[in-house]
């Protein structure tokens, strides 16, 4: 989920105080680099779980309770957008509770047309009630970000849909089970497979989703939809059968752990020759990003059930490519060029699943990093010494790269516009502190 593009907005542009500092604040975070980051580190809950798992708490009256919840600021915002379809919403430290008794079809457009994943409501929606009003997400910085492959396999379960004026407005009086093929020209879509599964427990009859996205978020929430009495079969492959049942109940859910907070972590251990002990992950969520950062030359232990990252004698150059999940993850892509920028060689690292996700590649230029784009693909010749400076970051996963790069870097680098971090990285700034890093924040 990410902030459409009207988010860089000066944040006093925004009305009714729900995108408070607390949400879009300026904060920036100085880190002085050179230190090894040693310790221990507890991963959160991930972010990409939690909010359609939110989304889907919409199908039954009977509360459910989520453990295991980061904080974030767009988990807050997903909890604001429930409490405006008429849920009651409460936090109790990693624990959240929410009952959607009476809810409505349409919640306040405002906190929705401002993050990306509150698109996973549509499913949901559309579901219990029938009917579903939301605002169009708009493109971000890392691409256009449509949603013609849920609008498609919506349609197919047979919704009528209409776009207008920057609204797409369900209707379902009947929703019936089908075949749908939910393949895009990048793949599949991760919330796409959301929507259409939340959608489809409630509908008459078997759905059948072809192509659907494999991604450890999917299989959780399909997790949380069975224990809520919804009957998934197959979800973590490619064909997910649903059979549609009359009504779900409440249920209990844990939160897979943060497997894009695990890689950073991992990295951050290579960048900074430190040594950090993982908890909480689960390594098996991580194979493609385990492999590459071997071949790169990082150790990488499995204690129990912890992980333990420290750079080898050697760092080599690897090339990567993003691709659907079980591949090397696009919110991974950012970091692991932060760690080739410091390995000497060349590397090439290929974006195939958004279109313009290198915003991070002029910034990483400012500390030293050497890196040219062609196409799809960025050039990497690494092993250029970074030095410290203000950079800004522009989504949340460049943000993390410039983090690890500042955290690697001779002097200072100020990463300004940190409310991207605090999207998606709980207590990144505590965390990193505890690991010996030399950070703090700067309040706007
Ligand atoms: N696409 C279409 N049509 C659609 C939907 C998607 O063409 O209707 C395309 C997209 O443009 C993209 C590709 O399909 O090229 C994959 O997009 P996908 O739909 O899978 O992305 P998403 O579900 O909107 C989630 C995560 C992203 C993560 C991607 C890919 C959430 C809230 N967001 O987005 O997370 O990068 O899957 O894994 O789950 C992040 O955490 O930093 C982040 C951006």
């Amino acid at each position: 989920g990410d902030w459409s593009s009207d988010v860089a907005l000066p944040i006093w542009r925004h009305r009714r105080g729900v995108c408070s500092r607390k949400f879009l604040h300026m904060d920036s975070l100085l880190i002085k680099g050179g230190v090894p980051l040693h310790g221990d580190v507890q991963i959160s809950g991930a972010k990409n779980a939690v909010l359609p798992i939110m989304a889907a708490t919409l199908l039954t009256a009977e509360p459910c309770i989520i453990r295991r919840v980061p904080d974030l600021s767009d988990v807050k915002f997903m909890g604001r957008i429930l409490e405006s379809l008429g849920c009651a919403v409460k936090f109790e430290g990693d624990t959240l509770t929410v009952q959607a008794h009476r809810i409505k079809g349409h919640g306040d457009y405002d906190l929705i047309r401002k993050m990306r994943g509150s698109i996973c409501i549509l499913g949901p929606l559309l579901g219990r009630l029938r009917k579903a009003d939301v605002s169009q997400p708009g493109g971000c910085v890392i691409g256009t970000r449509p949603i013609d492959l849920h609008l498609k396999g919506l349609r197919a379960l047979g919704a009528k849909i209409e776009i207008e004026g920057g609204y797409v407005r369900a209707k379902a009086p009947r929703l019936t089970g089908t075949e749908v093929f939910l393949g895009g020209r990048a793949g599949p879509t991760v919330l796409g497979t959301a929507n259409i599964m939340s959608a489809a427990v409630l509908a008459e009859g078997v759905t059948i989703i072809e192509s659907a996205a494999c991604e450890p978020e999917v299989s959780d929430l399909a997790t949380f939809l069975n224990a809520m009495g919804a009957k998934i079969q197959g979800a973590g492959s490619p064909t997910i059968t649903i059979t549609g049942v009359k009504a779900l109940h409440g249920a209990e859910h844990e939160v897979i752990p943060d497997r894009i907070e695990a890689a950073t972590f991992l990295i951050a251990a290579a960048m900074t020759h430190g040594e950090i002990t993982i908890h909480g992950a689960k390594p098996e969520h991580l194979n493609a990003v385990i492999d590459k950062l071997r071949e790169a030359g990082v150790k990488i232990e499995r204690r129990g059930a912890a992980m333990i990252a420290k750079r080898g004698p050697r760092l080599t150059p690897v090339d990567v490519t993003t691709l659907p999940y079980a591949g090397f993850p696009t919110d991974v892509q950012a970091q692991m060029m932060a760690l080739m920028a410091l390995t000497p060689g060349i590397s090439i690292i290929t974006e195939r699943i958004f279109e313009s996700r290198f915003g991070h590649v002029a910034e990483l230029g400012r500390l030293g990093a050497d890196i040219a784009i062609e196409g799809p693909s960025a050039i990497v010749k690494g092993g250029k010494r970074l030095s410290g400076a203000p950079v800004m970051a522009s989504d949340l996963r460049a943000s993390a790269a410039l983090v690890l790069a500042g955290l690697a870097a001779k002097g200072s680098t100020q990463v300004n516009r940190i409310y991207h971090l605090d999207r998606g990285y709980e207590k990144i700034d505590a965390k990193l502190k505890q690991l010996g890093g030399r950070i703090s924040r700067i309040q706007e």
